[in-house]
């Protein structure tokens, strides 16, 4: 959903091919999140005017248009200091094109250029303001109107400071933004701020930092923004000192990937915050003071590995992430479950629990994968919680101004932490007094933050754009809380047991399922060249046939649909016929009868489907020609079992049609739109 990437070097000496290459490497980290178009936005040698460069497509075609742009000895020079601002975007407002392409600016001289993540939602309105005052547009897009805004804001305010203009600038726009701004006529300095889009500081210092957190400053008034300024206003934010680095580099990114490589020292920016760098010295600033804002900023430590998000020896991030879910899911279980004593702490939820046991009902609200991880979990829910529990997307949830009441736990269930219709669902439940619990991937995402309690389901960072491992984390955390919910009930012990004895085995299962992979990939060499695939199921595995449909469309370009194969009759069987690709899932759990009598009904329909079935079960083998066995484990977790063969199945079709794998076209991870 648009990366934005901005590098400073304080008295740090790089020459302008190095930024340009730290600014390249930077929208590498970040193409996962769109991919129509990039650029970037440097000064120029004499250091009087700013250059850009803009390019349609991947990243790897800007980095090939700078090699050809910046061939001047000049370039090579080291400067002291210097600001380059960076974006890879996903298009909302105009097609994507090079004049549709950030970053985007106030004049033809390049006085002020933007880099934007987001939706400016009253751009109609500002172009009508700057059109009637004489000002042009020659792109599409909402981004445009913020850098001829700020530049309106320069010539008619000319007293006011860089971080000021931005400010107000701000106060005139509606909607959600992360942008970084950089000036022809402030040099050496960046701004930038956030609203309901994501975006962090990266700090590297050549020594450890003297403060860990960074006071928030108040007021219009930065005429003099010196060190003097930056310190701490009252007595009870005197414990903090400012950000004084004589040589440092600083970073602004939309998420941590993109400057793991340099620091791990990175502050979360918080909505309708503005980050200025001036003369080396950060500051973070808010237009209004409210009771209870924080008086200070922390500097995290990102517990990141820069190996995390190398694509090692895969040739795709998303069969490294497929391949991964082994560790992945142990990872989620680590430090919670106790397989020896059967207890399972959740340290994020544990002091919520007795107040979830009084709720009225549980709420699950994701989108695409993460939904379905809901639909996979919610019987296991409904019978270790006996509650009721209603699965919802998103969207559809705030569509309806659902109902919600204050006794409700509503759980908001994310890879990104930050996909908007998640994001605003979750305000709407919190401003109806619900307990609002995160389930996300991303420490310090906008869910993470803005959660009661919550948990971390930590899978690692997932950059395939399809997701993998982030749903089976995903998963096996709702079954953690499940166990968890269930503690206390004597009748379920049993149940209880058997699931974690299931869980313990699960990562040597999942492996054992990876060695299917040369399987699968010859079922690809069937199936790449017809039109549609329906994946039929029901039961623990329903979501399995859904989320199968979602990775084939996502990924392969090919129609696929998930059917739960009770409606069968009910309409779908019209579909099938001796040509059209089936695959069933047919596990001996309690709908296995069901399921072999919707085998029947496609069979005698001369369908000749593809079945996954669990190992050894030849009666069920019998009806096809073509399976796949998967290990026997407790119903409740076949899903996990189930799906990554068709993880598998989507990524091989999707390479033998051609496709790129991690980036498919037309979407980007991270939707920060609505
Ligand atoms: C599909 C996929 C998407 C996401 C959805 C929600 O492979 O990745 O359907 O699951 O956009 O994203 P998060 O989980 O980040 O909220």
């Amino acid at each position: 959903m648009c990366g934005i990437f901005a590098y400073l070097n304080y008295l740090t000496p790089k020459s302008r091919l190095e930024v340009l290459d730290l600014l390249v490497t930077g929208l590498k980290r970040l193409e996962y999140r769109g991919y129509d178009s990039t650029g970037v936005a440097i000064d120029s040698p004499d250091s009087k005017n700013i250059v850009m460069v803009k390019r349609m497509g991947k990243v790897k075609v800007l980095e090939d248009a700078i090699q050809e742009h910046f061939t001047g000895g000049e370039y090579s020079e080291p400067v002291a200091t210097h600001i380059g601002i960076a974006h890879t975007r996903w298009a909302t407002h105009g097609e994507p094109c090079e004049r549709n392409s950030h970053p985007q600016r106030s004049d033809e001289g390049n006085g002020f250029v933007v880099v934007h993540n987001g939706i400016i939602t009253n751009y109609n309105d500002v172009k009508t303001f700057l059109r009637k005052r004489g000002y042009e547009f020659e792109s599409e897009t909402d981004t445009e109107v913020f850098a001829k805004l700020v530049h309106h804001l320069w010539k008619t305010h000319p007293t006011y400071s860089f971080r000021e203009l931005v400010e107000q600038a701000i106060l005139q726009l509606e909607g959600a933004f992360a942008v970084a701004v950089k000036s022809k006529h402030f040099p050496g300095e960046c701004v930038a701020a956030r609203r309901s889009s994501p975006l962090l500081v990266g700090i590297k210092t050549k020594t450890r930092l003297a403060t860990d957190h960074i006071p928030i400053l108040y007021g219009k008034d930065d005429k003099k923004q010196t060190s003097d300024q930056v310190l701490p206003r009252s007595d009870s934010t005197s414990e903090f000192m400012p950000l004084e680095e004589k040589e440092v580099e600083y970073f602004f990114a939309s998420d941590a990937s993109a400057v793991i490589e340099h620091t791990n020292r990175v502050i979360y920016l918080e909505d309708d915050d503005v980050a200025a760098v001036r003369d080396g010295t950060l500051s973070i600033h808010r237009l209004k003071k409210s009771l209870d804002d924080p008086h200070a900023r922390e500097i995290t430590t990102l517990k990141m590995e820069i190996q995390q998000i190398m694509k090692g020896n895969y040739d795709y991030f998303m069969q490294k992430e497929i391949f991964e879910q082994p560790d992945s899911v142990v990872n989620t279980m680590r430090g919670r479950v106790r397989f020896d004593g059967n207890a399972i702490v959740l340290g994020g939820i544990k002091d919520y629990i007795p107040e979830i046991k009084r709720c009225r009902r549980l709420m699950l609200i994701g989108c695409g994968t993460s939904y379905h991880s809901a639909v996979a979990t919610r019987q296991l829910l409904e019978e270790l919680t006996e509650l009721p529990v209603m699965v919802e997307l998103a969207s559809d949830f705030l569509d309806r101004n659902t109902p919600i009441f204050r006794d409700d736990v509503c759980f908001f269930i994310s890879q990104s932490g930050e996909t908007a219709d998640t994001l605003m669902a979750l305000r709407y439940c919190k401003q109806r007094g619900a307990l609002i619990v995160g389930i996300t991937n991303t420490v310090g995402s906008s869910i993470c933050r803005e959660s009661h309690c919550g948990v971390h389901i930590n899978a690692g960072p997932e950059i395939g754009v399809a997701s993998t491992k982030a749903y089976t984390s995903q998963f096996i955390s709702l079954v953690m809380f499940a166990l968890v919910m269930s503690e206390d009930r004597l009748s379920l012990q049993q149940r209880r047991l058997e699931i974690l004895q299931a869980l313990s085995n699960l990562a040597d299962q999942i492996r054992k399922v990876l060695k299917l992979d040369s399987k699968v990939q010859e079922l690809a060499k069937d199936l790449y060249q017809h039109k549609s695939l329906l994946i039929m199921g029901r039961g623990y595995n329903f979501a399995t046939c859904l989320e199968g449909a979602l990775k084939v469309k996502e990924l392969t370009y090919m129609h696929s649909e998930g059917i739960m194969a009770g409606e069968l009759k009910h309409g779908p069987l019209a579909l099938v016929d001796d040509s059209m690709p089936v695959l069933m899932i047919v596990l001996r759990d309690p709908v296995y009868v069901k399921c072999m009598n919707a085998l029947q009904q496609v069979t005698s329909r001369k369908g000749c489907p593809i079945i996954i079935c669990e190992e050894g079960d030849e009666e069920t083998k019998a009806f096809s020609s073509r399976s796949l066995e998967i290990p026997r484990t407790v119903d409740c977790l076949q899903g996990i079992l189930t799906v990554i063969p068709m993880q598998l199945l989507s990524y091989h079709i999707a390479v033998l049609r051609g496709c790129d794998v991690d980036c498919p076209r037309n979407l980007a991870k991270s939707v920060t739109v609505e």
